[in-house]
């Protein structure tokens, strides 16, 4: 009885405190930039944006944003897991893609597949082939970064390319250049900002989730949901009901987002914040984090485990084997933030190792840098971009 009576004041403490405090702050003040697309960010911060469809070797057609520029050199970008084109854009006028812009480059940011705006495939319906799905990060490195990189090559008749990738979009060079080597020739420089590979040293909460992984995916599988954060799914809409109305978003939202990402509430102020989740999360496979969660359970960067039987036919091991990294010879520039909660700075070291040409291994001088500054950090343009510009330079001659 008494047990029963303290969870329903439990109840009418925390329903009170949501509706009174939701009373009290909505109508939301929902800031524009929180509703353009890629190309209409472009235009509003005075970008040429042009858009490409590159279809590749499995079928998937995938969105590529051509800035262009007046150096010969091109610069691909590429958007990490439940992130689009989109994130490289929302800082406007000190957003990579304008910075790099300034300095003449010709800038080009990609979707991979799965994610907004690349959506699509020559046969398969996201909505109803379940076998849209069925990728994880490796088939992004394998079949998507191959066939970017090749059509803004051929478009600029150029050999070589630069490029720089923000978390999975770093992941999947590694995965590209272990296992198509002839690719690692067509890259000047590979600047990684939040490198991910290895995947240990964590605290909670990451190491909660990490644990809680196989039930995570037993109650996806129960409800048959090979994607994740689709733009029209139940997440998003809870997402839009908790995080979108003003100041409560921030408070009920930005707290998860910190305790993920590491705290840095000066780089990540509210009205940032209320652009962004405008655009992230968005769509990709169930597959992608349950790769991710298998390296983290693994301790090496691994290929995706299916397992033993089919290991054994596909790889010839009953576990996977680790991505050679080794044979990943292309330049790479690792950025690590100290206070990156998604990439202890334990891991990047065991990279930076195991990777033969490491231009630079910079650990960044703000001491709350953390996992998601390299896009949507306030101050970049003076903590960040002009490393990036450093290296392209370096690389570009
Ligand atoms: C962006 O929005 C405009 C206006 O709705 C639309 O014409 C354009 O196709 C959109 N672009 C992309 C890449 O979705
Ligand atoms: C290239 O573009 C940049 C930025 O738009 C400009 O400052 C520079 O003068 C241009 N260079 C040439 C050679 O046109
Ligand atoms: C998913 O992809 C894997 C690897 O390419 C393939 O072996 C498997 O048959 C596919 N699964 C389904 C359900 O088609
Ligand atoms: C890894 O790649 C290196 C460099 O290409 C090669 O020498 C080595 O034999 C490879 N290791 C394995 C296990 O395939």
């Amino acid at each position: 009885m008494r047990f029963k009576s303290a969870i329903h004041l439990f109840l009418f403490i925390f329903l009170n405190k949501l509706f009174v405090s939701q009373q009290i702050f909505v109508p939301n003040e929902r800031p524009e930039d929180a509703g353009l697309n890629f190309t209409q960010l472009g235009n509003k911060y005075g970008q040429t944006v042009i858009e490409h469809n590159v279809v590749t070797e499995d079928g998937y057609i995938l969105k590529l944003f051509n800035i262009p520029g007046n150096r010969s050199v091109p610069v691909l970008l590429t958007h990490g897991i439940l992130d689009s084109a989109d994130t490289f854009l929302l800082r406007g006028h000190t957003s990579l893609v304008v910075y790099l812009r300034k300095f003449g480059y010709d800038v080009w940011v990609a979707s991979v597949r799965g994610a907004r705006y690349s959506r699509r495939h020559v046969t398969l319906d996201p909505d109803k082939d379940s076998e849209f799905w069925n990728f994880s990060v490796h088939e992004i490195g394998y079949y998507d970064l191959p066939a970017l990189i090749d059509f803004v090559l051929s478009w600029n008749a150029v050999d070589k390319l630069s490029a720089a990738g923000h978390s999975q979009g770093n992941t999947i060079y590694y995965v590209l250049g272990a296992t198509r080597p002839e690719y690692n020739d067509k890259v000047n420089i590979m600047i990684a900002l939040g490198p991910i590979s290895y995947l240990n040293h964590y605290k909670p909460p990451i190491h909660t989730i990490i644990k809680l992984g196989p039930l995570i995916d037993h109650v996806l599988t129960t409800f048959n949901q090979e994607e994740l954060f689709g733009d029209n799914s139940i997440y998003r809409t809870e997402i839009n009901k908790f995080c979108t109305p003003y100041e409560v978003g921030y408070a009920l939202c930005g707290e998860a987002f910190f305790s993920l990402a590491g705290y840095d509430v000066e780089e990540f102020e509210p009205a940032m914040f209320y652009v962004v989740i405008g655009h992230f999360p968005t769509s990709t496979s169930k597959k992608v984090a349950k790769h991710y969660l298998q390296i983290a359970n693994n301790g090496d960067f691994v290929y995706y485990d299916y397992g033993q039987e089919k290991n054994l036919k596909l790889y010839n091991s009953e576990t996977p084997p680790p991505y050679n990294l080794s044979a990943v010879t292309m330049n790479v520039a690792l950025f690590v933030g100290k206070n990156d909660r998604v990439n202890p700075i334990e891991n990047v070291r065991r990279l930076n190792k195991a990777l033969p040409n490491v231009a630079q291994f910079k650990i960044m001088d703000r001491e709350k840098f953390n996992h998601m500054d390299y896009i949507w950090g306030r101050h970049m343009y003076e903590y960040l971009f002009p490393y990036i510009l450093e290296m392209l330079e370096r690389f570009n001659s």
